[in-house]
């Protein structure tokens, strides 16, 4: 039985503000039961909701030394699903109203949560072969890892993979504070380990000790070797690019299942969807107040609303776009030059525009099932999961190609009669209302046409049955 333990700032059904938790939530129960034991271990925010931390019962506690105080560490266990979970508690680092909070706190709170993730290890009965670390709050695992060994025999042999969810973020503060945080010795502060531009950065130090590298497609793993995609560490990804590799996300397709969906007005499957996708259509148009009529084209949006996701382009030609005959939903939060954009457009075309400009699972599900096309024009997608729930729904995603966005989706080709959804390739936003005028023209004038691109991307599979057999494979090399 090989163990594996998941390390990560985030995990549905218990805390999320992107698709990493997706992943780390799901990912999990797909791995071969009889040849896997995967464990997750994540801190135990106060935000979190009650019902969750009523669950979870009490296994142990000590105080970590760290460099000018001791903090004290409980580890709580639940069950769910067949995957265990650990939950690291401690409130004066994982107290506020978000996961995430200033840079400067968060340096100092996952410094304490990766010390901790290890120290915890011989107090929990589960030595882990592999400790599986997720984005920079966990990069300071591998290079605390390397520090542990010299320590103690317990920690010999245990090997690290660090996977790259969005190199954007790098968790980057100034050495002397670093230092003073983290009680590393010198040695780790130099240009070849840790530090990068004068800086700390936990992601390098954790690409930088990890026994094997990955990134969440193969589009994104070659992306990051170059200086546009590379986030000022190309050098290194191209340096470390033997043990970098890409493998795609997938979503779970139980939460994710037209179906069985209890959030939605009425379940359809492939077979049925071209008779009963419509009539969420017309319940959402309803429920938002816009016309509501089951012919009008509705195009999707759900979405951190971030410059990473395109939403220049958008801003861009919303005026040319509302002109067209399309209803635009949607569901997002984030920087507000943004919401406020939406807000306008929404105030200025209230039949046609419904900007939602909050969190809601329920109301995501209620997207996907609801429009006929998803719009995703990301500058960058490591991944993107959005897309793969759209296909699911079948709702036909428009998408830029890069990243994971290129890999998951095909782009229509009429004369061959292939693809799921619609791609356009610069960042550019004519080309994009180019590429979304001709799905117009598809789903006015060609609607058969229309139903089979959806028709194929519903059969497509982004379950995690695949991914998950990949990431075996890549543990069993190790
Ligand atoms: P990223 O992780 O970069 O934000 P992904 O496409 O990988 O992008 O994952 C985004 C996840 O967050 C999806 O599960 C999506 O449905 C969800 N999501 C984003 N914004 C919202 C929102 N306002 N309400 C509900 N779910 C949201
Ligand atoms: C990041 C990326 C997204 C990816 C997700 C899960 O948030 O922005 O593309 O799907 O992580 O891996």
């Amino acid at each position: 039985m090989r163990k594996i333990l998941f390390a990560a700032s985030e995990c549905v059904p218990f805390i999320k503000t992107g698709g990493l938790a997706d992943v780390v939530g799901s990912l999990p129960k797909y791995f071969n039961k009889k040849e896997y034991d995967v464990r997750v271990m994540l801190p135990k925010y106060m935000c979190m909701k009650q019902e969750w931390k009523d669950k979870m019962e009490y296994k142990t506690h000590f105080y970590l030394d760290l460099s000018w105080r001791k903090q004290y560490v409980g580890i709580m266990e639940m069950n769910l699903d067949g995957v265990t979970f650990y939950f690291i508690d401690n409130e004066y680092y994982f107290a506020g109203p978000t996961p995430y909070g200033n840079i400067y706190e968060d340096v100092e709170k996952f410094a304490f949560f990766s010390r901790a993730v290890l120290s915890a290890l011989p107090l929990i009965d589960f030595r882990p072969d592999i400790i599986h670390c997720h984005d920079w709050q966990t990069g300071l695992i591998p290079v605390y890892l390397d520090n542990f060994r010299f320590g103690g025999e317990f920690y010999q042999g245990i090997k690290t993979v660090m996977t790259i969810h969005n190199l954007k973020f790098q968790g980057v503060w100034d050495k002397k504070t670093i230092q003073d945080i983290t009680g590393l010795p010198d040695y780790y502060f130099t240009a070849d380990k840790l530090e990068a531009y004068e800086d700390a950065n936990y992601l390098k130090g954790g690409i930088v000790y990890a026994d094997k590298v990955t990134t969440v497609s193969c589009s994104y793993a070659e992306e990051i070797k170059t200086e546009f995609y590379g986030e000022r560490l190309n050098g290194l990804m191209n340096a470390r690019a033997n043990c970098l590799s890409g493998i795609v996300n997938g979503i779970d397709y139980e939460v994710y299942n037209p179906k069985t969906d209890k959030m939605i007005q009425k379940r359809y499957s492939v077979d049925t969807f071209r008779r009963d996708k419509k009539k969420n259509k017309l319940a959402l148009q309803e429920e938002l107040g816009l016309e509501v009529n089951d012919k009008k084209m509705m195009i999707g949006i759900v979405s951190r609303l971030t410059d990473q996701k395109g939403f220049d382009l958008i801003a861009y030609i919303m005026d040319e776009l509302c002109q067209d005959d399309i209803q635009l939903v949607v569901l997002g939060t984030g920087e507000e030059r943004y919401e406020n954009m939406f807000r306008h457009f929404a105030w200025k075309y209230d039949k046609k525009v419904s900007a939602n400009i909050y969190y809601s699972e329920e109301m995501s599900h209620k997207v996907y099932a609801s429009c006929d096309a998803f719009l995703m024009p990301s500058l960058f997608e490591p991944c993107g999961l959005s897309q793969l729930m759209s296909l699911r729904y079948g709702t036909v995603p428009i998408v830029r190609e890069t990243g994971g966005l290129r890999d998951t989706v095909e782009p229509y080709n009429e004369f061959e009669k292939t693809g799921t959804g619609f791609s356009f390739s610069n960042y550019n936003a004519h080309e994009m209302l180019g590429i979304i005028r001709y799905a117009e023209k598809i789903y006015y004038e060609r609607k058969r046409e229309w139903n089979k691109i959806a028709e194929r991307g519903m059969r497509k599979d982004f379950s995690w049955k695949n991914s998950a057999k990949q990431y075996e494979k890549l543990y069993e090399e190790m």
